[in-house]
């Protein structure tokens, strides 16, 4: 009877320390890709760049409209809205007559935070852009349209933005960049070259930008040589520097400052590390490593919000599917990073939740939360809510076959618990990115205005 009682003891022990995780490792420099030379010019370029609205179809939204350094790199709104939306942050709106805007961009837009970190090989909520770490090799939409030349995967990002209608191209018509593809062959990405040469015909245009792109590059002499590889290789400089956040409390803890979490961070700390005596959540499955997240693919069943993504049917969103084209990968979406992530609601790849605690609860029990969100929660105003936004939710059996493909199985954790474990997710905050004003550039280049 003793015996048989130890060796439950015992084995319960073991299975516990087994579970918990190890604490990650702080990050340093060697977690990010250092930005060539001179760095800084290219930094500073790239600053210029991510505000400048020249680089928008209409020349009416810059990258920093939606990432902006006001709203914790993203834009406080469920869903993106690009090019001829109207104001900034919550108050954005789809802007008005012939310039309303025809559809917003499908998603969440998300922080940009740490991005210049080499681990993160795949972005977007879907991982539409990829590179291939054994190889190098780039998989993204443009396919055999890439041009040589991208630093990493994060200046592979920037031409897609760009090149993209709802979020900063225009209709066909509007501007000389998306007509300059008249005549390419439709739905190939051959449509993009021509596009990207016309931006950089703008840029290449402005004397200012020369000189910076003659200092910032050892292969440009001058202005023909700038190329849009250069433009993405400069935003991405820039992404890499502006938004590296590794100073929050929790980076000094776990260089050893003990000192640097409040009781309840360190609390919340082991209920998503399963470590210590207390409540389990098991978070750090899916959210491990430096970043909070494994780069992995799951489905939680967020609520479906929004006009839905292609090749699913409008209101739905495949996630993962898209990419992959394998049906089991439906409503898969990446484990994002959790690094300043109080300051980047609402959350979930549709924005469907407002704050850490909402999204938190939905963890724990997914699929009853699925079944009774609330579609108040919804941060869009009036005017930029549109007809298919909650079909997919509203429909019960679309809703039924999203809860099938749950992942995650249900956690009980207590009031104390769910709120020890926002404070924890607030100790990621790095507090030099409470305020980002000063990436705002007070003038660019092409003279468009700044900052709204
Ligand atoms: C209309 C708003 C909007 C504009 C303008 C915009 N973005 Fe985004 N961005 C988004 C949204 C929404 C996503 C998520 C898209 C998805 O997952 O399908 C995103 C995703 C990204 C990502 C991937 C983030 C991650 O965590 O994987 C990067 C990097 C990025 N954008 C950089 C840029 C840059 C650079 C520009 C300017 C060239 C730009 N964005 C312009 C809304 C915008
Ligand atoms: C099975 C893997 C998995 C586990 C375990 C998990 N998460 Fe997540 N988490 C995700 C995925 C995937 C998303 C994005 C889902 C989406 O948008 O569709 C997410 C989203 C989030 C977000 C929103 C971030 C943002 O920027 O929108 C927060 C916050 C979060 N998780 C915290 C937690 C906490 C706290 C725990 C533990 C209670 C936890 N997660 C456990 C996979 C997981």
């Amino acid at each position: 009877m003793l015996k048989s009682l130890s060796v439950m003891l015992i084995s319960a022990f073991v299975g516990a320390s087994a579970m918990a995780a190890s604490l990650p490792t702080p990050a340093s420099d060697n977690n990010f890709y250092s930005n060539g030379q001179p760095a800084e010019t290219k930094v500073q370029l790239g600053n210029l760049l991510f505000f400048d609205k020249i680089l928008s179809g209409n020349k009416n939204i810059s990258c920093g409209t939606c990432h902006s350094p006001y709203m914790g790199g993203s834009d406080g709104l469920s869903l993106g809205v690009g090019e001829g939306g109207k104001f900034l942050g919550p108050m954005r709106t789809l802007g008005e007559g012939v310039d309303a805007i025809g559809n917003r961009v499908a998603r969440n837009a998300p922080g940009l935070w740490n991005l210049g970190a080499k681990e993160f090989t795949r972005l977007n909520w879907q991982g539409v852009h990829q590179v291939d770490e054994a190889t190098g090799e780039f998989l993204l939409p443009s396919g055999p349209a890439t041009p040589q030349g991208l630093d990493n995967v994060l200046a592979a990002q920037v031409i897609f933005p760009v090149v993209n209608q709802t979020e900063m191209l225009g209709q066909p018509g509007d501007n000389e960049v998306i007509d300059a593809s008249i005549g390419f062959p439709r739905g190939t990405p051959f449509l993009f070259p021509p596009q990207w040469e016309a931006l950089a015909d703008r840029v290449k245009a402005i004397n200012d930008y020369v000189d910076l792109f003659i200092s910032a590059f050892d292969d440009v002499d001058r202005a023909d040589d700038i190329t849009f590889v250069h433009i993405a290789n400069a935003i991405a400089a820039f992404e890499t520097v502006a938004f590296r956040a590794t100073e929050s409390p929790f980076d000094r803890f776990i260089a050893g400052d003990r000192q640097a979490l409040t009781i309840a961070q360190r609390r919340g700390m082991d209920i998503f590390y399963d470590r210590g005596n207390g409540a389990k959540a098991g978070c750090h499955q899916c959210h491990s490593g430096t970043f909070q997240t494994d780069h992995d693919f799951y489905s939680i069943v967020i609520p479906q919000f929004g006009p839905g993504v292609l090749p699913a049917p409008a209101g739905q969103d495949y996630g993962l599917e898209e990419v992959t084209r394998d049906v089991s990968d439906r409503y898969k979406f990446r484990t994002p990073s959790l690094r300043n992530v109080a300051l980047t609601a609402p959350y979930g790849h549709n924005g469907a939740y407002n704050t850490l605690e909402e999204i938190i609860r939905h963890h724990l029990d997914p699929v009853s939360a699925l079944d009774n969100w609330d579609p108040e929660l919804v941060i869009m105003r009036d005017s930029g809510l549109m007809e298919n936004d909650f079909t997919g939710w509203e429909d019960t059996l679309l809703r039924q076959e999203l809860s099938d493909t749950n992942e995650l199985s249900p956690t009980t954790l207590s009031e104390d618990d769910i709120a020890n474990l926002v404070a924890f997710l607030e100790s990621l905050t790095d507090p030099a990115s409470l305020n980002m004003r000063g990436m705002i550039p007070p003038t660019v280049p092409s003279g468009l205005p700044v900052g709204d």
